[in-house]
Order: structure tokens, then C-alpha cells, then sequence
């Protein structure tokens, strides 16, 4: 991701691609906006459901999210795809956790 400030606002034209986000914020929340692969445009709160990291800086274009602090990583729908280190973590369904989306 390119690390810039946030936008205060975006539009749906600045996600022409497949995998094109772009982070924001309303009212004091940071939110992001990805496209995914069936062209669905979505917007999630910018908020890791691991330990609340921010997600997604500025804008860019990505095949996946990927939180920086611990690595765990999103499809672009929302969807937990990967978390490192919990192989044996008693209960852990990564199926149940996806990002918030607004
Ligand atoms: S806070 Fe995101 S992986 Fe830990």
C-alpha cells in the first residue's frame, strides 16, 4: 500500500481495477473502499479483527489486504484468508471472521 494521508472523501471512479482502494474517513472513523473481483465496489472499516490495527493507508491497488502489524490477511470481499501462527489455537475458526463492512 502507498502511505499517504487519508482522503477525506472518494469516488467510485478512482476504483477502475480489480483490487484499487483507497482509504478515508467520515466522522472520525477511517473507513477503505476496495473493488473486488466480481466488480463489487465495498467498504469496510479500516480496523484489523485481530488487535484493531489500521489496514489500509492512502490508496493503491492490492491482490489482498494484508494488516501490517501481525500479518493476517483478507480476500477482498472481507474475508479472513490467512493467519499466521494460530495452526494451533484451541476453537479458532477463521471461516466466522471477516471485516466490518459498512
Ligand atoms: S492487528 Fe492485524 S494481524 Fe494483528
Amino acid at each position: 500500500m502507498i502511505q499517504q494521508a487519508p482522503f477525506k472523501e472518494g469516488r467510485a471512479n478512482q476504483l477502475e481495477d480489480t483490487g484499487d482502494c483507497f482509504a478515508f474517513e467520515i466522522a472520525d472513523e477511517s473507513l477503505f473502499c476496495i473493488k473486488g473481483r466480481d466488480g463489487v465496489i465495498r467498504t469496510f472499516y479500516n480496523v484489523c479483527q485481530h488487535r484493531a490495527h489500521q489496514l489500509v493507508s492512502g490508496e493503491g491497488t492490492t491482490r489482498i489486504v494484508v494488516c501490517p502489524y501481525h500479518a493476517w490477511t483478507y480476500e477482498l470481499t472481507g474475508g479472513l484468508r490467512a493467519t499466521p501462527n494460530t495452526k494451533f489455537v484451541e476453537g479458532f475458526e477463521k471461516s466466522t471472521i471477516c471485516l466490518t463492512a459498512v
